[in-house]
């Protein structure tokens, strides 16, 4: 900054975040749409129910996760906001799948960037964000990763992305291919092209806000549903309407969180579930059999919220469709949520959920 005579000058160069946000724009357009895949209800129900279940396949992103959506967003939100330029050290709060997405777009602009995790985070992701030359710096809970982060972008003289604020804010909700305007787009020549329900889960919230806020703009009678994981301050606060709600670390990554984050907005969610860790398990497990491919411990809690909804309009003898989201591959979770040891050092039961899973595919009825 420079002050002369009544003017005042930043001098921040425009050139070089025009080029970013053109290598930005550029991969974006070299990147396809993810798939909108139908799930395969029993085959025997067909006769008796017309419903359908639809999974958006946020796995199939470049890095993996719907974090990537995010991660674009917030590194154009950063460059256009003029928080970050040549040389910025980018810094991330995260439970995994977000840094390995900022990972990718820091090396894409030739950023340093740091993730700063909990400790219990995979050694999948670690190894994900160190191929792409993200530094990670761990801390004990996930409770600690804000102040955390904020202290290393200081040290650093970075940026802290702060993707727990800036998600909703950050994502365009009136469109621009956002997941909800995909979804709908996808969904149009269907037979129940308007979903009853959306179900996701929520992290930031960022993703169930576009959502929500899109449903609305549209005018859509959809409804939202927000599955929640054990230990996750958002299902209190919401079922208690009180904000301040503070909790111990989820243990489904990448949803469920310690505080209500600034990104979470209760008033656009229609409903909100909570689902056991032990339930997100079985279902994910029980939908990678189905599918023959692994998906990762949230697309279970997603998938056991749309079969309880799907039981319940089916119990009302309506029709129509469900729509939940694949929120990353299993492939990342071979040592934990796929190792029956590591399970059973968590003291959990699968035994009840996988029964009820089974109970639900013979004949649509739910606990
Ligand atoms: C792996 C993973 N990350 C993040 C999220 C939540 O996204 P958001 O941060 O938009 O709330 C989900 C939700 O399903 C998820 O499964």
């Amino acid at each position: 900054m420079s002050a002369r005579a009544g003017i005042a000058v930043r001098s921040v160069s425009r050139s070089w975040a025009d080029n970013a946000i053109w290598l930005i724009e550029a991969d974006a357009r070299r990147s396809a749409d993810t798939h909108l895949l139908r799930y395969p209800l029993p085959s025997a129900w067909s006769t008796h129910f017309d419903i359908a279940l639809y999974l958006k396949d946020e796995s199939t992103h470049i890095t993996g996760s719907l974090k990537h959506r995010l991660a674009r967003s917030l590194f154009l939100y950063a460059l256009c906001n003029g928080w970050i330029g040549e040389g910025t050290t980018i810094v991330e709060a995260s439970s995994g799948s977000a840094a390995i997405s900022e990972a990718y777009f820091a090396s894409l602009l030739g950023l340093q960037f740091v993730a700063v995790m909990p400790a219990s985070t995979s050694s999948a992701k670690v190894a994900l964000i160190e191929s792409q030359g993200g530094r990670c710096h761990f801390v004990q809970n996930s409770s600690e990763v804000y102040a955390e982060a904020q202290r290393v972008a200081e040290e650093t003289g970075g940026h802290y992305m702060d993707q727990f604020t800036n998600a909703e804010r950050a994502t365009d909700w009136r469109g621009n291919n956002n997941i909800a305007e995909s979804i709908f787009a996808q969904m149009r020549d269907e037979q129940h092209p308007i979903p009853e329900w959306i179900v996701v889960g929520a992290g930031t919230g960022g993703t169930s806000a576009t959502i929500g806020r899109y449903i609305r703009y549209r005018r859509h009678a959809t409804g939202l549903c927000v599955v929640d994981p054990e230990n996750s301050a958002f299902f209190p606060a919401y079922a208690g309407q009180r904000y301040d709600v503070v909790t111990a670390s989820s243990r489904i990554e990448g949803i469920g969180r310690p505080r209500v984050e600034p990104s979470f907005l209760p008033d656009v969610v229609d409903r909100m579930v909570a689902v056991p860790d032990a339930a997100s398990i079985a279902a994910a497990r029980h939908v990678s059999t189905v599918l023959g491919r692994r998906v990762g411990p949230s697309t279970g809690t997603n998938l056991w919220g749309a079969f309880g909804l799907l039981a319940e309009m089916v119990a009302a003898g309506r029709s129509g469709s469900v729509v939940t989201l694949i929120a990353d591959s299993g492939d990342r979770y071979a040592d934990t949520y796929f190792s029956d040891e590591w399970v059973a050092d968590q003291g959990l039961d699968l035994t009840g959920p996988a029964q009820a899973l089974v109970e639900f595919e013979r004949y649509c009825s739910w606990i």
